[in-house]
């Protein structure tokens, strides 16, 4: 049996963009996730879905009444947030996270005043986890943006972009003091390095050099989250305020030296990301990887400064699978599967989920140790979970063992890490509500505890229903872990 810490923070998280709704209603603008399209199944690849998104995209999106575009109406969160979190208080949740969206609050993203109605929203929605002890965990920026700002300016490749974003931060920094305690700055940031539009709202006409325009924009990202954390730090000083990358874990495919070295180099280029947010300055690795990949940062004068004075208090990761690297010269005719945003190697010793992604609970154990080492700082698992298809059965149940027997295995491991002595604050099931996928938009993808009647067609009551899942995390969060 494994020990967690007594304060260890058990919940759930979702974002913004795949569950809330109320497409450009109540004073919420145009936002980038609202262009993203269902995909279906036979013609799904690996990554984001949009990787590649040019302004024709764009406005066709914006005038397409044929389409479906799943995440403008989400789950419908917007309308169902009471009963929605007295059912995460039922399972004795003690945290939920969830994103602000910016466009709700500034419609164009470069407005002067905040939309009330949308700092009102978010308001109900806060308290209502409050009257349970629920505390808020609060990403500013998962893979969304004002639209307006990606037509004007180009999204994160412009610096002006900087100062809208901390201005939004400040806002609802001052506006939330008493009710948010935790926040993200970017979900996942180095999701970037592969998908310019979702993380970066980079539109990819008269793009260049692609990889470069993506790193200049994740150089803004640092900055923007460096001055949002110094701000939150000002404007709430009990506030814990983190960064967060999506941790692929890799292993080297061989004991082959030259394996070894191209798993060096792909954990580098995940942790490189952490290493700017945790250690306010650019690892030395960066000039190299630079140079080869004909990467210039327009790095100006104070950036330097900026990045010490805004280093992160803790370190969020979202976790789902592992991966394995080859040397890449003898990579050639590897077999290869999904993973989460990225492709991977196939690991033989490891099971994949119906999506391929390869799950690795021991992995998780291993992550935590390894990151812990190298910052010495808290960690904080802000996504696990498993996305399955899910079935009411005759008995009117669903029984979603498959997603008990992942949840328990990486809880498990979680557990372990604690006891190796790493500093673990808490475990957040992703999507513990149904709500919409973020690469594919399908329905059919679930990750929650509680089932949500919609289908990949749009259709259905919306109405929540506790599957078998629900009842075990419960147990587990009442023992803090002790009976998983
Ligand atoms: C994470 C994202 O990368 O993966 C979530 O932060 C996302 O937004 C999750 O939903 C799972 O990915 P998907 O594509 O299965 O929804």
């Amino acid at each position: 049996m494994v020990k967690f810490p007594k304060e260890f923070l058990w919940g759930g998280a979702v974002s913004a963009n795949q569950t809330e709704g109320t497409f450009l209603q109540k004073g919420k603008g145009w936002s980038t996730a609202d262009i993203d399209k269902f995909i279906p199944e036979t013609e799904r690849n690996s990554g984001p879905s949009n990787n590649l998104v040019t302004r024709t995209d764009i406005e066709f999106a914006m005038d397409d009444e044929k389409g479906r575009y799943p995440k403008r109406n989400g789950i419908d969160f917007y309308h169902h947030y009471k009963s929605d979190i007295k059912m995460l208080a039922d399972a004795g949740f003690k945290m939920f996270r969830t994103s602000i969206a910016w466009s709700r609050i500034f419609p164009n993203g470069n407005d002067v005043e905040p939309n009330e109605e949308g700092l009102k929203f978010y308001d109900k929605v806060f308290d209502e986890c409050l009257k349970y002890n629920i505390q808020p965990m609060i990403t500013l920026s998962h893979f969304e943006m004002p639209l307006n700002l990606v037509l004007k300016q180009n999204g994160w490749l412009s610096r002006k972009t900087i100062d809208q974003f901390v201005h939004f931060a400040e806002v609802v920094f001052r506006r939330y003091r008493n009710k948010v305690k935790y926040w993200i700055t970017f979900n996942e940031i180095n999701v970037l390095e592969m998908s310019g539009f979702t993380s970066g709202g980079i539109v990819a006409d008269n793009v260049k050099n692609n990889i470069e325009t993506r790193y200049q924009a994740a150089h803004h990202q640092f900055l923007a989250s460096a001055l949002a954390v110094k701000k939150c730090h000002q404007i709430i000083p009990d506030a814990k305020i983190g960064g967060m990358i999506a941790r692929f874990e890799s292993y080297p495919g061989t004991c082959k030296p030259e394996d070894a070295l191209a798993n060096l180099k792909a954990n580098q280029n995940n942790l490189f990301f952490s290493d700017v947010q945790i250690r306010g300055q650019y690892p030395d690795y960066f000039a190299r990887f630079a140079k080869e990949n004909n990467i210039q940062i327009d790095f100006r004068q104070n950036d330097k400064e900026i990045l010490k004075e805004g280093v992160v208090d803790f370190l969020g990761i979202s976790y789902y699978s592992s991966m394995i690297a080859f040397d890449p010269k003898s990579s050639e005719g590897k077999k290869m599967t999904s993973g989460n945003l990225k492709l991977s190697f196939k690991n033989p010793y490891l099971k994949s989920s119906d999506w391929g992604w390869q799950y690795d609970p021991i992995g998780l154990r291993i992550a935590l140790n390894e990151l812990y080492d190298r910052y010495q700082i808290p960690l904080f698992v802000v996504e696990n979970g498993l996305g399955a298809k899910d079935y009411i059965t005759k008995d009117n149940k669903i029984h979603d063992d498959y997603r008990i027997e992942y949840l328990k295995q990486h809880i498990k491991q979680v557990g372990e890490a604690c006891e190796d002595g790493v500093k673990v604050l808490g475990y957040l099931i992703w999507g513990c509500i149904d709500l919409i996928s973020a690469g594919s938009c399908e329905m059919s993808k679930r990750y929650g505890i509680i089932y949500v009647d919609l289908d990949d067609n749009g259709k259905g009551t919306l109405n929540r229903k506790k599957k078998v899942s629900f009842d075990w995390y419960k147990q587990v969060i009442e023992s803090n872990g002790s009976n998983i």
